[in-house]
């Protein structure tokens, strides 16, 4: 083992992002994604690589090498504040060159990337598909209910009285065909339906938008796991085993009510309908670019495909908040620009994703029955910082 004392970080921001530690030195660069987007001036997404190489005297124990990684990535965003930079000021930053796919690693860099950034782990409530813990700090599996279909582009929990503002995605088995991270850029989704549909952007910012979703008490997915509102992570954190039905629902409504949405109503079949009601027109908080912080994409795409495959009979899934429906050319028009726009980015194993969840849409493409394990972290601000999307109408 070495004597030497580490240096630290040598430099804190690009165009090289050096540090010199005990065992190991460490850099990061930009490195070209092939057709990255360039929206308002910026390119979408961006990405660095980490290379690394080991002092003479240091030990072949890996684990060193992502506790000196860990303790390199804490002072940076503490002291340079290296990373929430990138990611807000580019919308989706793509670090690859992490050379491993074991959690425990993952964790430990997002934990560290958390505390050094002041950001703390986001509590998922609200979340539409069952989660499971995989590691420390929040590090959990991603929606695996079906590779058969693309999970449409959709901003994480906007709709609700919380959301995440950062997240943060790890590869530790990517498909080998599909199951691409779609990104789509809400600033230039509102750039090119303002220009197409003016009045429906000053329709939504002046009505506001309606959308519902309803948690079943209890629905076996093709996966083997059960769609709930119990289920911890959607609205079951306080329930304990052995509460009664109604006990359990009282205590749903109590997570609802806190971080969800006030209104909300139970179902005949014992389900619990949210009614969401929101301002989608937003600006950015950070670089005052304005965005569509909605989800419209994946709700109008999921009642376009009822409406398909179950019947006319089915009540739209958004609507503008006074109850008026939203003419289908608009919300047809909006799903295929998140589509149009999107850039799919292909993971590695090993690749760390952030996405800043207010400027960027995510979702995924198709990869069928294929094995993929994507995991996630949602992070958010500090109670004192957080700044969150403000609505606005234009002139
Ligand atoms: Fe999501």
């Amino acid at each position: 083992m070495s004597t030497e004392t580490k240096k630290g970080v040598i430099s804190g921001s690009l165009p090289v992002i050096l540090g010199q530690y005990t065992d190991y030195n460490f850099k990061f660069t930009e490195v070209e994604i092939p057709n990255a987007r360039f929206v308002n001036g910026r390119k979408y997404p961006v990405a660095i690589k980490l290379t690394y190489t080991k002092n003479n005297e240091a030990s072949d124990d890996d684990s060193r090498l992502y506790e000196e990684l860990a303790q390199f990535v804490y002072d940076l965003s503490k002291d340079y504040d290296t990373f929430k930079t990138l990611v807000r000021k580019f919308g989706a930053l793509a670090i690859k060159g992490f050379n491993s796919t074991d959690p425990e690693n993952f964790s430990l860099f997002v934990r560290n990337f958390a505390k050094g950034s002041n950001l703390s782990e986001f509590k998922q409530n609200g979340i539409a598909h069952p989660r499971e813990d995989v590691a420390k700090g929040g590090v959990t599996t991603v929606n695996k209910t079906t590779g058969f279909r693309r999970l449409y582009a959709h901003q994480e929990l906007c709709r609700f009285k919380t959301y995440p503002s950062i997240l943060t995605f790890f590869a530790k088995y990517p498909s080998k065909t599909g199951g691409d991270e779609t990104l789509t850029n809400a600033s230039e989704l509102y750039n090119v339906v303002k220009q197409k549909y003016p009045e429906f952007i000053d329709a939504m910012a002046k009505k506001g938008i309606y959308l519902t979703q309803t948690w079943p008490l209890g629905q076996k997915l093709p996966n083997g796991k059960v769609y709930s509102w119990k289920s911890e992570h959607s609205f079951g954190r306080l329930i304990k085993e052995g509460d009664d039905l109604e006990t359990q629902k009282r205590k749903a409504g109590e997570i609802c009510k806190k971080y969800v949405s006030e209104d909300y109503e139970w179902t005949k079949d014992g389900g619990m309908k949210i009614n969401e009601h929101t301002k989608p027109i937003r600006l950015d908080p950070y670089n005052k670019e304005p965005i569509i912080f909605g989800s419209i994409p994946s709700y109008y795409q999921k009642y376009k495909w009822n409406l398909e495959n179950i019947g006319p009979n089915i009540p739209p899934a958004v609507t503008y908040d006074n109850g008026e429906q939203i003419p289908l050319k608009y919300l047809n028009f909006i799903l295929e620009q998140s589509i149009e726009l999107s850039f799919d980015y292909k993971f590695e194993a090993g690749d760390i994703v952030l996405v800043d969840n207010y400027t960027s849409y995510h979702g995924r493409t198709k990869y069928g029955d294929q094995r993929r394990e994507i995991l996630a972290c949602f992070l958010d601000d500090d109670e004192q910082e957080k700044k969150v999307p403000i609505p606005f109408v234009s002139s």
